[in-house]
């Protein structure tokens, strides 16, 4: 009887790992131990052996019930994950490009950020960037904006919850409050504002600021210098042209203007594009500089609205919706 069970065990292991399907599985089974089965026909021999054999031949009855278990259980699960396998279709490497995926390409307004850094690149500038998370001291009390200014309200202006810390953004003030950056004039390249969503307005849009400080800078090399980077932009039919305005940081200041009627779609004569002036003392005496000795200029102006008019581009919305339809056309 021990040889037929070895014989026994032998063959299922063989039978079963040659099992595809389910149905395979139970018939498989059932002809093993169902109430047919052979080995459930050897069990039944059990009663005709001398009683002094027995638990012996017990004990092996046992084993082989134990390893016939973990035959079906190995086998169940391949089975499963098999099916599993079918269900997923054939092995895919994911760190492979994807295969529709076409050439990638600058999204417009990066290009635009870009080639103005090129442009200002050529004249000698550097570019600085700095966290979005900005501190009171650094958004409005060094650029002379006063505490009751309408900008520093909270409707104007995201707050960070007192209990708010960031360890790379430090404070001047004990207790200052930390908040998203409302213009890049604390040496920034983006902002967010309380705007509403318009064609035109965001909440959320791309600044470049241009900071230029030496001895004896005048309106006239600020003014230079905004020419040259609005006509290498935008062609040199592109006239600039300011506005007076005011800012907290700078005294003058202006708003400035473009007409760039030779693109496409630009319709309006003139189009505000940034704000500029000079280096207001205040600003220089609270970063320590001496400003009866240093002299600088200094401009903002959103990246979106010059990337709508070079590119012909009619709503801002367009540039945050990822819509590949717009996007495949800067490439
Ligand atoms: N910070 C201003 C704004 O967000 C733009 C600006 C005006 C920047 C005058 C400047 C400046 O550097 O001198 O509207």
């Amino acid at each position: 009887m021990q040889e037929q069970l070895t014989a026994l065990l032998a063959q299922a292991r063989t039978e079963f790992a040659a099992l595809r399907t389910r149905p395979e599985f139970e018939a498989a089974k059932a002809r093993l131990v169902g109430p047919n089965g052979t080995f459930t026909a050897l069990l039944k021999q059990m009663g005709t052996v001398p009683k002094d054999q027995r638990p012996a031949l017990g004990r092996l009855f046992n084993e082989a019930k134990a390893q016939l278990q973990a035959l079906f259980e190995v086998a169940l699960r391949a089975l499963e994950d098999a099916e599993i396998a079918a269900q997923l279709g054939p092995p895919v490497d994911a760190s492979l490009p994807s295969p529709d995926g076409g050439p990638g390409t600058g999204h417009p307004l990066t290009q635009v950020r870009e080639e103005m850094c090129r442009i200002l690149h050529r004249v000698g500038f550097v570019v600085a960037d700095a966290s979005e998370v900005e501190t009171e001291f650094y958004c409005f009390d060094a650029l002379n904006t006063p505490v009751d200014h309408p900008a520093r309200e909270a409707t104007d202006t995201f707050y960070f919850p007192d209990a708010a810390r960031f360890a790379n953004v430090s404070r001047r003030v004990d207790g200052e409050k930390y908040l998203l950056r409302t213009h890049t004039s604390s040496v920034q390249i983006r902002t967010f504002r309380r705007d509403t969503t318009d064609a035109t307005h965001s909440a959320n849009f791309h600044q470049l600021e241009c900071l230029y400080v030496d001895r004896g800078v005048t309106v006239r090399d600020l003014k230079a210098l905004l020419d040259y980077i609005f006509a290498s932009l935008l062609g040199a039919d592109t006239k600039t042209r300011f506005r007076p305005h005011y800012f907290g940081y700078t005294e003058p200041s202006f708003e400035v203007d473009l007409s760039a009627r030779h693109l496409p779609k630009v319709r309006k004569d003139w189009i505000e594009i940034g704000g500029c002036g000079m280096v207001d003392p205040a600003v220089f005496e609270a970063v320590g500089y001496d400003p009866e000795v240093w002299t600088g200029y200094a401009f903002g102006m959103g990246l979106e609205r010059l990337a709508m008019m070079l590119y012909g581009i009619d709503d801002i919305r367009y540039f945050y919706q990822n819509d590949l339809r717009f996007l495949r056309q800067f490439t």
